[in-house]
Formats: C-alpha cells, structure tokens, sequence
C-alpha cells in the first residue's frame, strides 16, 4: 500500500467519525460561549444575562433532563437562550445532557 492511499483512507476514517455526536465538541461550538467551557457561565454574555451555573447541586437537581431537553430544543423564552432545533439532532441534545451532568462538582 502506498502512502498516497493510506492519507486517503485515514481522511475518509476522520471524516465519517466526526458525523458521530461528540458531547465535548458540541458544547465548545454551541455553547461554550455563553455558558463557557466548564458550564459555570463565566463569560460575558453570562455575566450580562445572569445565566445559571451549572455545576451546583441545586441546578443539577432543578434542571432535569427533560426540563434540559425542552430549553434546548425549545429555547427559554424572553432569553438569549435560542431553540436549537434546527441545528442539533436529537442524539445531540441527549449527549449535550450528559455532558451537563458531567459539570456537577
Ligand atoms: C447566546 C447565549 C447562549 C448560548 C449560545 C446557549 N445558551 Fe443556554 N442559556 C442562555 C441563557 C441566557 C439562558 C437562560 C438564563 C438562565 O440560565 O437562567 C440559558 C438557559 C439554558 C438552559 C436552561 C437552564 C437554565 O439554567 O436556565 C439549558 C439547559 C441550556 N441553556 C443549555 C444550553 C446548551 C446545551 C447550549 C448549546 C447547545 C446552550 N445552552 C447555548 C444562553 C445561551
């Protein structure tokens, strides 16, 4: 096998892999920006709108997963917080929870 072949297959291994949900990734691209990268919302735009941190106890269980489900999906009314509908499939939304319930701690 030439090295030629071997650069094409390893593109096309990253390329299908990165059509999988990756929590981690999602969360930097859609989220981070305001609730910042360890959920605590330490970010300008968190700052502004006064937007909850995440990794209390008392957050973690008030903000349960179909609660979660439904701002994401939704968006929170008279907020920043957007419906992310059309751009993240349900499998998305289901690995963006978890990735919350990693931040409690
Ligand atoms: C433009 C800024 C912005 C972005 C981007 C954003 N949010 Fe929010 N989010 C908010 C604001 C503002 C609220 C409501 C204020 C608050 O925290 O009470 C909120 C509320 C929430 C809530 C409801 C719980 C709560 O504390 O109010 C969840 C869950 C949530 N966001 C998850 C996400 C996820 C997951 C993403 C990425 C897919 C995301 N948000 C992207 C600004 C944002």
């Amino acid at each position: 096998m030439n090295f030629k072949r071997i650069a094409v297959i390893a593109a096309l291994a990253t390329s299908s892999l990165s059509l999988a949900a990756d929590a981690p990734e999602l969360w930097r691209k859609h989220c981070k920006s305001c609730h910042g990268e360890d959920g605590k919302a330490k970010t300008k735009t968190g700052a502004k709108e006064k937007i909850d941190d995440m990794t209390t106890e008392a957050w973690q269980t008030k903000w349960t997963d179909e609660k979660c489900k439904k701002a994401i999906v939704d968006g929170v009314k008279d907020t920043k917080m957007k419906s992310f509908k059309e751009k993240l499939s349900e499998e998305d939304v289901d690995a963006l929870i978890k990735h919350m319930r990693g931040f409690k701690g």
